[in-house]
């Protein structure tokens, strides 16, 4: 592949912080080139770097050193205004905690992203029907999330990170509060999104069974990618 074909790339990607007179060190120089539909699992014991690094690619927070580049564009050095707007248009994402409006129904959890992205009324109810269909609960739409299990909230929180279509998702640990078998599920329909969408998944987790699901498997461990396995 050639540069501009891959999806996030990362140079040297550092974050540290100061505690105390320690410095610690979160990510200490990742290098990544990670191209279009790919499924992609970041594995690493808890402390490894894997929500710091998400974040980063995501904006949430900001390297200390290192670039990152998204479809090409250097991102690096964009003001917090410039990274929602890119949020919005480009990255979902999918927490640990589900991260619902809780006094809305799943619904109105999709239609709200839907809206902060500026699509019109028709539109929207359109497109909120389509992707709770994708997710399989077309028929609880109108419920809120304490009506409903782990798994159908992980699945609204899913609806709610894809609407938009964005070209990349980003999960940190997507499953870390679901049963072994729910967790399965989230994972497979993850993966029909990343086929039928065509968007890139970029998965922070430290549960196993990510792997089967996997293009490639990144190991992280103490903010250092140890190594990379690629399927196929
Ligand atoms: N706000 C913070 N202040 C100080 N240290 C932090 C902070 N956030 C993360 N760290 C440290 O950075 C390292 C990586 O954390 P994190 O990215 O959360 O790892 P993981 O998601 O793999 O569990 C850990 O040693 C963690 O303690
Ligand atoms: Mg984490």
């Amino acid at each position: 592949m050639s540069e501009n074909d891959y999806l996030i790339q990362t140079e040297g990607l550092t974050r540290t912080y100061k505690v105390g007179e320690r410095e610690i060190y979160a990510l200490r120089g990742i290098d990544l080139a990670i191209g279009r539909g790919q499924f992609v699992s970041m594995r690493g014991r808890s402390g490894s770097g894997k929500t710091t690094l998400l974040n980063i690619i995501g904006g949430l927070d900001r390297p200390t050193a290192g670039r990152v580049r998204i479809d090409g564009r250097d991102v690096s050095d964009l003001s917090d205004r410039e990274w929602v707007r890119l949020r919005r248009q480009q990255i979902g994402f999918v927490f640990q905690s589900f991260s619902l409006m809780t006094s809305y129904s799943a619904l109105e959890n999709v239609d709200l992203m839907l809206r902060l992205a500026g699509m019109g009324h028709k539109e929207r109810v359109k497109r909120s029907a389509e992707v709770l269909e994708l997710v399989g609960l077309s028929k609880w739409a109108d419920h809120r999330p304490y009506e409903m299990s782990g798994g159908q909230q992980q699945r609204v929180a899913i609806a709610r990170a894809i609407a938009t279509h964005p070209a990349i998702i980003l999960a940190d640990e997507p499953t870390g509060e679901l049963d072994t078998a729910t967790g399965r599920d989230i994972l497979s329909l993850l993966r029909q999104i990343v086929d039928k969408q065509g968007a890139t998944l970029l998965i922070a987790t430290h549960d196993l069974t990510v792997d089967t699901f996997a293009d490639s498997v990144y190991e992280l461990q103490d903010g250092q990618l140890l190594s990379a396995t690629h399927a196929g």
